[in-house]
């Protein structure tokens, strides 16, 4: 993928300001200052990891839906999401997958999955590598922490959480990025958007796109909604120029967030 240069960077954030009914309608910051606060007062980096980690344990015994009673049961594991405690960018998925959960007994045995470790994974990875970032730098996670299997479909099969099941993991995922506080979320997919924008669930993915939101928990972390990697997988040749394009703003985003910052 390409250099972002300034002027790619002023047509890129033309193009996102341009929708400007759809962003008054949708509340929709464009103030492109505001991106980077100032994280001084955060807890300490130590502090914050501590605090995940106990979330962590909580989310191993977590029963609150089918999907921990079910996994659980099944004895996979849970993916409660990873990443760097201060990162200064969130990716957020759907729900973990086969290779996520699986379970791997024996000696470094881990009791919880990592996210985005199969095929979507890798494509994520090509993202971040392309922001400038490596993996251990950005946080990882899912709406939820559980795999979403179907209930009566056998051999089983992955299927979209239902909207009980997000609405009760999301204290997880909200409560992990108060404590990180990421200058920006990035939402792969759908599910993510709404979940994380809290809007509703049969919201379209292409008027959610493309834009940039306030945090409703937070407003001075902002929210990107990108496509799902998978979805890309699935439609590489119609839709990888977009998809491009949507990690150059990204990449703008940060860049500009960086700029802010150390311009403060
Ligand atoms: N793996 C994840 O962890 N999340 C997804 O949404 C897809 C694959």
């Amino acid at each position: 993928m390409e250099e972002v240069t300034t002027s790619d960077f002023n047509r890129l954030w033309e193009s996102i300001t341009r929708n400007r009914a759809l962003a008054d309608r949708l509340g929709i910051t464009q103030d492109v200052p505001l991106i980077g606060f100032d994280r001084s007062e955060q807890l300490p980096r130590k502090e914050i990891a501590r605090n995940l980690n106990r979330m962590v344990g909580e989310i191993v015994q977590c029963r609150r839906c089918e999907l921990g009673v079910n996994r659980i049961r099944r004895g996979v594991r849970a993916v409660p999401g990873e990443g760097h405690p201060q990162a200064i960018v969130a990716f957020i998925g759907e729900t973990p997958g086969k290779e996520e959960e699986r379970p791997n007994r024996g000696r470094g045995a881990s009791p919880v999955g990592r996210p985005f470790v199969g095929r979507s994974g890798q494509l994520l990875d090509r993202v971040i590598e392309y922001l400038g970032l490596k993996r251990e730098q950005v946080f990882i996670s899912n709406t939820t922490k559980c795999r979403s299997l179907h209930p009566d479909k056998l051999p089983p099969e992955d299927t979209p959480p239902l909207t009980s099941q997000v609405q009760a993991c999301m204290p997880y995922l909200h409560d992990q990025l108060g404590l990180i506080q990421p200058w920006l979320i990035v939402c792969l997919g759908k599910s993510a958007a709404t979940a994380i924008l809290e809007v509703s669930p049969t919201s379209k993915m292409t008027e959610l796109k493309s834009q940039i939101y306030d945090y409703p928990r937070d407003p001075r972390i902002k929210v990107w909604v990108a496509y799902h990697p998978s979805f890309i997988l699935r439609n590489m040749s119609q839709e990888l120029i977009p998809y491009t394009e949507d990690f150059r703003v990204v990449r703008a985003i940060l860049r500009k967030a960086i700029e802010n910052a150390r311009n403060r």
